[in-house]
């Protein structure tokens, strides 16, 4: 099926909130912070979708840095690239902006994300012990483009 990727709408906010409640390892925020992110121009607020919206990834940019807030995909969407394509987007839009990296921080426990930021370059560069509140750790990795 065919999917695209677009800035987010207010009428995305009711699936991009559902898809965050089923993404424990995920960030959480209110749907008052996804509201106010769209159009924010803080960054990119941006969702994937097909018949329906099945994922959003969030992109800020912070002078020279791009930092990937979140990204996440519908639960019965997942394993099927679409976060890949998620992701490839956020960097296209750090690189459009001259970023001269991409960073993130993701759990020691999040293995499916650990890997799909290991398969697109993504580095470790450091360790934040203890940080989330399962207890695990939180890592910190970043793409160079520069
Ligand atoms: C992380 C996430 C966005 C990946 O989305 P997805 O659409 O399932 O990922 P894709 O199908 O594009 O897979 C891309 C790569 O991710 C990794 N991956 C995806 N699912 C995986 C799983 N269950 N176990 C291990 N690796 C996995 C693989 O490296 C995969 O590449 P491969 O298929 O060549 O092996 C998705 O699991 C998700 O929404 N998780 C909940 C939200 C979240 O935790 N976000 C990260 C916040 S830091």
């Amino acid at each position: 099926m065919n999917s695209s990727i677009r800035p987010a709408r207010p009428a995305d906010l009711d699936a991009v909130c559902a898809i965050a409640q089923d993404a424990p390892l995920a960030g959480h925020w209110s749907r008052a912070q996804y509201e106010s992110e769209i159009g924010s121009g803080l960054g990119l607020f941006a969702v994937l979708e097909e018949d329906e919206t099945l994922g959003f990834f969030i992109l800020r940019r912070v002078e020279a840095e791009a930092q990937l807030v979140d990204i996440a995909v519908r639960s019965r969407d997942r394993g099927r690239g679409l976060g890949r394509d998620l992701l490839a987007a956020a960097v296209a839009g750090a690189r459009s902006w001259s970023s001269s990296k991409m960073t993130l921080e993701v759990s020691a426990a999040n293995e499916p994300a650990l890997r799909l930021y290991r398969a697109a370059g993504f580095r470790i560069v450091g360790r934040r012990p203890k940080f989330y509140n399962d207890r695990s750790d939180a890592i910190l990795m970043d793409l160079l483009l520069a």
